[in-house]
């Protein structure tokens, strides 16, 4: 039975494919354009990483492999079986370098970011109701423009926060890739799920 699975298109891509081969699975080959990709039993969707709970909660996946980073701000109705242990990354609370400022301490706070449900939780757990200034990437460059006093984005080297003119205040998060299988496949396709699964299982590192 052909397995539907959702691929995010970004970081997690090289990742995504390292695990996949070495597990012995099929995986789409190239640089082509098409974005529907049908390999032996596996038909591969490779869509933006944000995107990828939504095509797995809506059944049009199967299963996907995502950040836990975006499944902490979309909070999607589907299961999550596996940390696939790599991607690690964290998502931090930031601020212009050398800055005596305290975002966790401030009276009225604009917060810069791509996860603003996430920040929002984050700040209103400590007292603090932040305005969220919402980006879709490029974030790093939001405090020195003047566009908001912080932000919270995934920090993975440190490299675009230090060429940034930006510091880490806080640890928001961690993130890993995950594996996350719909609801009603993960019990009408459990054998193809099951096996999916398993196979993944045994390359984790
Ligand atoms: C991500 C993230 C940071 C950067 C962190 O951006 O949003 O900007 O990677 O990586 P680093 O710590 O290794 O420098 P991405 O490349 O996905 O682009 P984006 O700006 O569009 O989010």
């Amino acid at each position: 039975m052909t397995l539907t699975i959702a691929l995010a298109k970004g970081k997690l891509l090289s990742g995504t494919e390292a695990l996949f081969r070495k597990a012995g699975l099929p995986f789409p080959n190239g640089d082509g354009r098409r974005l529907v990709i049908p390999v032996d039993a596996v038909r591969f969707l490779l869509v933006k990483d944000v995107d990828v709970p939504t095509y797995v909660e809506h059944g049009s996946a199967d299963c996907g492999i995502v950040g836990r980073d975006v499944l902490l701000e979309s909070v999607p109705d589907v299961y999550e079986p596996l940390d696939l242990r790599f991607g690690h990354c964290t998502l931090a609370l930031a601020r212009l370098a050398g800055s005596d400022f305290d975002p966790r301490r401030a009276s009225t706070l604009s917060v810069a970011t791509k996860y603003p449900r996430l920040s929002t939780a984050w700040f209103l757990e400590r007292g603090i109701s932040p305005e969220i200034v919402p980006l879709g990437g490029s974030v790093e460059i939001a405090p020195a423009l003047g566009l908001a006093d912080c932000i919270v984005d995934v920090v993975e080297t440190g490299r675009t926060l230090r060429e940034n003119g930006l510091e880490v205040v806080d640890e928001v998060a961690v993130s890993t890739a995950r594996l996350i299988v719909n609801r009603a496949s993960y019990h009408a396709r459990r054998e193809a799920v099951a096996e999916l699964m398993a196979t993944l299982q045994r390359a984790i590192p």
